[in-house]
């Protein structure tokens, strides 16, 4: 006989109480069905990665792949849209449209502070952005050379763009995987350094002036997975106690831990020259279904920040979302730490997420056995939260959110397996892609007696940080009303240290 399972059931109906659809207000933007409220998404169409992240004049620039003609993916534009705390978000005109040399393809911006490029006027820093250009004709020829890098200036803090004359500004060699280039200052040698996904490998150039570039070296080809295409690398440099190190991000699609597209990186040393990795692991910065195409954010200092695509290509096409598709994940900052001599990017939630924070209600002590009932302790209606959950026993236990409708997101670690999992397969709507109803699980990273989570819950998202960020899940799910319950199961029992939901505001 199964023991009997303890429950503490910590019903938000008070707190939470309304459905997605309830929360929905036709007719109004940002309020339809579906509609993330934490998270950036489109007003309207298709979305796919970040693109061109950068940090200026105290206003950090959002742009994104976006097809303005509809709600799959089409004839790629640089979608754009700035915030002042990474968490507001304000959508702004279409920032680059397709040309004569193609659709404007993922890249990133940087701020040519020192005018390198000579784009600048008048003392003003051009903000400039490389991308690939992606010629659907050359594609459809059957040539391998359809996908080139160009760039753009804008002189106006990235209301306009004025593509360069002399586009594309490095060639392709005949490869039919060449794209995504992430551009950073190498101060060191004074010069640009582009990290560029070229199908199963990265290849690093240089440039003095965003212009002519040249090839460094080649990184990847035996290493990390490769079941897929690799695409969206970055470069940057973070520190483990005090000692610099460089993390290469690979997006791959794909191939990830819990199949289609994921974010792996290496650690190591880069030199202006080669990337070397500290060792041979292949390592995923999340290991949830639902983020990809993550890279980080240009000219925000020692900060690295990480935005990614919470989408999955497997089936990004067809989630019942109607007026547009995809949103972004929570911005997540990222540092170094070390477990079992291995070195591991964690990521969190960035602190500017707790601007949104209501009143939060924590339970401290409480030995699962029973029923708790939060009903009266918030009033306020709201459809998104963040849970924060601490225990000192490090057993199998599960959290579920639920609604009325008995649909529920299981979430949860499994000691045996010493592993995180979350399980959608009864989270409500899922038969528009067979790949979509599933369990996912992640390793646990940690020895701490104490297990650490936070959850952070929009409408149709889940994002999962335990122990510090060492292991994190992102996992998207259609309820037919809002996931508004919440309890806690453990076979026997265990003792939650404490429990604390924070009601998180509407960011529309
Ligand atoms: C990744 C990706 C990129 C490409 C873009 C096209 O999701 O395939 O490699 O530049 O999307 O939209």
């Amino acid at each position: 006989m199964k023991n009997k399972i303890s429950v503490l059931t910590v019903l938000l109906s008070g707190l939470l109480q309304y459905s997605a659809m309830a929360q929905s207000q036709p007719g109004k933007p940002y309020h339809e069905p579906f509609r993330p409220q934490i998270h950036f998404s489109p007003s309207a169409h298709w979305m796919n990665d970040p693109n061109g992240m950068v940090y200026f004049n105290h206003t950090y620039h959002l742009f994104f792949q976006y097809y303005p003609g509809a709600t799959v993916w089409g004839p790629m534009h640089w979608g754009h849209a700035v915030s002042k705390d990474l968490v507001h978000w304000k959508e702004l005109p279409v920032a680059l449209y397709p040309d004569s040399l193609g659709y404007i393809f993922s890249g990133s911006a940087v701020v040519d502070s020192n005018n390198t490029s000579g784009f600048g006027k008048n003392g003003k820093i051009p903000l400039v952005a490389i991308f690939t250009h992606h010629d659907p004709k050359g594609e459809k020829a059957g040539m391998d050379n359809f996908q080139n890098e160009s760039i753009a200036y804008s002189l106006d803090e990235g209301n306009t763009w004025t593509k360069y004359s002399s586009n594309p500004v490095l060639k392709n060699p005949g490869i039919r995987d060449f794209r995504d280039p992430k551009v950073m200052w190498y101060a060191r040698e004074k010069k640009w350094v582009m990290t560029l996904a070229t199908k199963d490998r990265i290849t690093f150039y240089s440039s003095p002036d965003l212009k002519r570039w040249t090839k460094e070296s080649e990184f990847g080809k035996q290493l990390g997975a490769h079941g897929g295409v690799w695409e969206c690398p970055d470069l940057f440099q973070l520190k483990l106690k005090g000692k610099p190190y460089w993390v290469l991000v690979v997006n791959i699609n794909p191939g990830g831990p819990n199949n289609g597209s994921a974010t792996q990186y290496f650690i190591g040393q880069f030199d202006g020259n080669k990337f070397v990795p500290v060792d041979q692991a292949t390592k995923w910065l999340d290991y949830g279904p639902d983020e990809y195409a993550g890279v980080t954010w240009n000219n925000t200092g020692g900060r690295k920040i990480f935005f990614g695509w919470m989408s999955n290509w497997l089936y990004a096409t067809q989630v019942p979302t109607e007026k547009w598709r995809s949103a972004t994940t929570i911005p997540r900052d990222l540092k170094l730490i070390e477990h079992n001599g291995s070195i591991l990017v964690a990521s969190l939630p960035v602190n500017e997420l707790n601007g949104l924070k209501g009143k939060s209600l924590t339970i401290n002590n409480i030995k699962v056995k029973s029923k708790y009932d939060f009903n009266d302790l918030a009033k306020k209606s709201v459809g998104q939260y963040k849970v924060d959950l601490q225990t000192y026993s490090v057993k199998d236990f599960t959290i579920e959110l639920s609604n009325t409708k008995g649909e529920k997101l299981i979430l949860g670690y499994n000691k045996t397996a010493n592993q995180y999992f979350i399980d959608r397969r009864q989270a409500g709507i899922a038969g528009f892609n067979k790949e979509f109803a599933g369990v996912y699980t992640a390793p646990r990273f940690s020895d701490n007696k104490r297990i650490k989570l936070t959850l952070v819950v929009d409408q149709t998202s889940v994002e999962l940080f335990a122990d510090d960020g060492a292991t994190v899940m992102t996992c998207i799910f259609f309820p037919r009303s809002t996931l508004n319950q919440i309890s806690v199961r453990t076979s026997g029992y265990i003792r939650i240290n404490s429990l604390s939901v924070s009601p998180l505001n509407s960011i529309w």
